[in-house]
C-alpha cells in the first residue's frame, strides 16, 4: 500500500456526547484513512447518529475532539474553522427531508453554493451527479412525486454534490427495498474507485459486510471493535456455514438435523457443547458453526457429500460471521 493510503484524515480522539446523564457517545478514539470504507455499525440507539452529527458540528462535542485533514494537516475541528475543513466533507444524516415543490436541479444547486463549488460549473455537476444516481430524467420534477430510494438518493447526491474528499453516510440503505439497496452500495464502491473515502453507518450487517475495508462496531456509545472483517473473524475464531439440500421435506428436518450435527461436530474445531446446526424453515438454509478454517469447511461438505446429502449451496457468507460476532461483542458474558 503506498503512503497516501496511509494519510489519516479524520480522527476522533476521546469523542463523547451526553445528554443529560446519558452518555450516547463514550470516549471513541477512531481514524479513518484516505481511500477506505469505513462501516460504522452498531444496534438502534448506540450513538452512530450522535456521532456523524458531530462530525457536522450540528453537535457540539462533550469532552474530546474531532480533527479533520485540511490544508495537508489534521485540524481541530471548531465552529471557527469549521466551513473550511467541513467543505471537503459530503453529509447524509439520517433521514432527508427535502421540499416536496422542489427539484433535485433546485435543491443540489442550493447545496452546491453553500459549500462554495465554482458557479459556473454548477450545473454540469448536477447533470452528472444525477446521471451517476440514475436520475437524469427527474432533474426538474417534484421531489413530492418521488419514491423513497429516490428521495434517499438525492440525499447521497446533496452529499456528493461539491465533490467532497470525505463522504459521511448515515444508514444510506434503512427502508430501501433489496434492489435499491444494492444500488447504493454499487454507488459507494464506484465512490472508493473515484479514490473517495467513505465512513458509513448502518445496523444492515451484510450492507456492511459487502462494502467495508474496516468495520467501526459501537455498542451503548462505546467502540467495541475497530478492525478489517478478516483480522475480526481471527479473533473470534468463529464463522458460519450456510448450506441447502435438495428436495429435503420439512417434516423431515428433524432427521437431517440430527444426522448432520453427529457427523459434522468432530469437524467444526468448535468445543462439542458449543458447536450446533439449524435449520430456518422459511429459507430451507441450515446454518452451522465452525472455526472459520478452510479445511474443515471443505472436510465438512466432503462427509455431508459421502454421506448422502444432496448439498446444492454451501457458503461462508462474511455477513454470518459480523452477525455471530456483533452478538458475541454485545452480549454480556454469562459467569
Ligand atoms: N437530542 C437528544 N436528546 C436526548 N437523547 C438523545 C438525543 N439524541 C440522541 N439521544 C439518545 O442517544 C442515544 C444514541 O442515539 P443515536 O441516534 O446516536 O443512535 P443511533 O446509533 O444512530 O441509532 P439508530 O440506529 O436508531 O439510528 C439514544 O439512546 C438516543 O435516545
Ligand atoms: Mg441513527
Amino acid at each position: 500500500m503506498n503512503k497516501s493510503n496511509q494519510e489519516v484524515l479524520i480522527q476522533f480522539r476521546n469523542l463523547t456526547r451526553k445528554f443529560g446523564d446519558f452518555y450516547a457517545v463514550k470516549n471513541i478514539n477512531l481514524e479513518i484513512k484516505r481511500g477506505e470504507i469505513v462501516g460504522f455499525l452498531g444496534p438502534n440507539g448506540a450513538g452512530k447518529s450522535t456521532a456523524m452529527k458531530m462530525m457536522a458540528l450540528l453537535l457540539d462535542p462533550t469532552e474530546g475532539e474531532i480533527w479533520i485533514r485540511g490544508n495537508g494537516e489534521l485540524q481541530k475541528l471548531t465552529r471557527k474553522n469549521k466551513d473550511y475543513l467541513l467543505d471537503n466533507l459530503g453529509f447524509l444524516i439520517e433521514n432527508p427531508a427535502f421540499y416536496g415543490d422542489l427539484s433535485p436541479r433546485t435543491i443540489l444547486n442550493y447545496f452546491a453554493k453553500l459549500k462554495g463549488y465554482p458557479k459556473d460549473k454548477i450545473n454540469d455537476r448536477i447533470e452528472d451527479v444525477l446521471k451517476f444516481l440514475g436520475l437524469e430524467a427527474w432533474i426538474d420534477k417534484k421531489i413530492k412525486t418521488f419514491s423513497k430510494g429516490m428521495r434517499q438518493k438525492i440525499g447521497i447526491a446533496s452529499a456528493i454534490i461539491h465533490d467532497p474528499d470525505i463522504i459521511v453516510l448515515d444508514e444510506p440503505q434503512t427502508g430501501l427495498d433489496p434492489k435499491a439497496r444494492k444500488e447504493v452500495r454499487d454507488f459507494i464502491l464506484e465512490l472508493k474507485q473515484m479514490g473517495k473515502t467513505i465512513f458509513l453507518s448502518s445496523h444492515l450487517l451484510y450492507e456492511i459486510s459487502e462494502v467495508a475495508d474496516r468495520v467501526a462496531i459501537i455498542h451503548q456509545g462505546r467502540l467495541i471493535a475497530f478492525d478489517t472483517l478478516d483480522n475480526l473473524e481471527a479473533k473470534t475464531k468463529k464463522s458460519i456455514i450456510n448450506f441447502e439440500l435438495l428436495n429435503t421435506e420439512d417434516k423431515n428436518q428433524k432427521e437431517f438435523l440430527e444426522k448432520t450435527k453427529s457427523l459434522v461436530h468432530p469437524l467444526t474445531g468448535i468445543e462439542k457443547d458449543l458447536s450446533w446446526v439449524k435449520y430456518n424453515e422459511d429459507t430451507g438454509v441450515f446454518q452451522m458453526i465452525f472455526d472459520g478454517d478452510p479445511l474443515n469447511q471443505l472436510k465438512i461438505l466432503r462427509v455431508l457429500i459421502d454421506n448422502g446429502f444432496k448439498v446444492i449451496e454451501f457458503s461462508v457468507p462474511k455477513a454470518g460471521l459480523l452477525e455471530d460476532l456483533f452478538i458475541e461483542l454485545t452480549t454480556p458474558e454469562v459467569k
